[in-house]
């Protein structure tokens, strides 16, 4: 299984910003040199469908991520993104249950593993954020089926955009909890990740989401390459 290196650009950017950044990560990264890795992106809505194309055009493996679909299929859910508006943009994976969602939009469990659900059914992949208050209530609104399909990414709040990144030793102490309960799953770590800390985290996560040290295309390039070299 790969290793994750996912930019999560949050609702930052414009949609010309956000193809600012693409041209510029397209052209940094050594796209030939990733080995065990795959680099990611997650823009805001706007960006999904202009960077599924550029990324086609740019003939580079970088995987289309949402930051979020909706909890209910296509239907009438005025205001919703369905998996199945998504089905054509060969989205690979999408963040679920980020605590940011949690925080200021109310997500619960239940609508994070609704989300789960719904994404597995449209064939892509549920990175599924969790915290230590709620991660057991998380895991087990789902089944052993669906557990083992999801990649999971450990997010302390108090790591979240605020420099403090979490020690290897916590983060490994919680990835020990998530694999008693879910199996041979993947784990990723994120919170305050920038080029001069990831390689810590590699040593024992399958990848890293990335926020604001990824808003430029060159540092997220700078840590692509830190990791890759590993
Ligand atoms: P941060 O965000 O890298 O800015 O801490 C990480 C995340 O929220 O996924």
């Amino acid at each position: 299984m790969k290793k994750l290196l996912i930019s999560n650009f949050k609702s930052n950017k414009s949609v010309d910003e956000s193809n600012e950044w693409l041209d510029e990560l397209v052209k940094t990264v050594d796209w030939n040199s990733l080995g065990n890795f795959e680099v990611g992106v997650a823009p805001a809505f706007p960006s999904v469908e202009e960077f599924s194309h550029r990324i086609m055009e740019a003939q580079v493996p970088l995987k289309l991520t949402t930051q979020d679909l909706s909890a209910y299929p296509a239907g009438s859910y005025t205001g919703a993104v369905s998996a199945r508006n998504l089905a054509d943009l060969h989205v690979k994976y999408a963040i679920v249950g980020h605590s940011e969602r949690r925080r200021y939009f109310e997500e619960t469990s239940e609508l994070v593993a609704m989300k789960v659900v719904q994404a597995l059914d449209n064939h892509i992949i549920p990175l599924v954020c969790i915290d230590e208050p709620y991660l057991e209530e998380q895991i087990k609104l789902l089944d052993t089926a669906t557990l083992s399909k999801c990649v999971y990414v450990y997010e302390p709040l108090s790591a979240i955009g605020t420099g403090d990144n979490v020690g290897v030793g916590k983060v490994a102490e919680v990835f020990e909890k998530i694999t008693k309960l879910c199996g041979d799953v993947r784990c990723m770590y994120g919170g305050s990740v920038t080029d001069q800390n990831v390689s810590e985290y590699l040593l024992i996560a399958h990848g890293v989401l990335v926020g604001s040290f990824s808003l430029k295309a060159n540092d997220f390039a700078k840590l692509v390459a830190t990791a890759t070299a590993l």
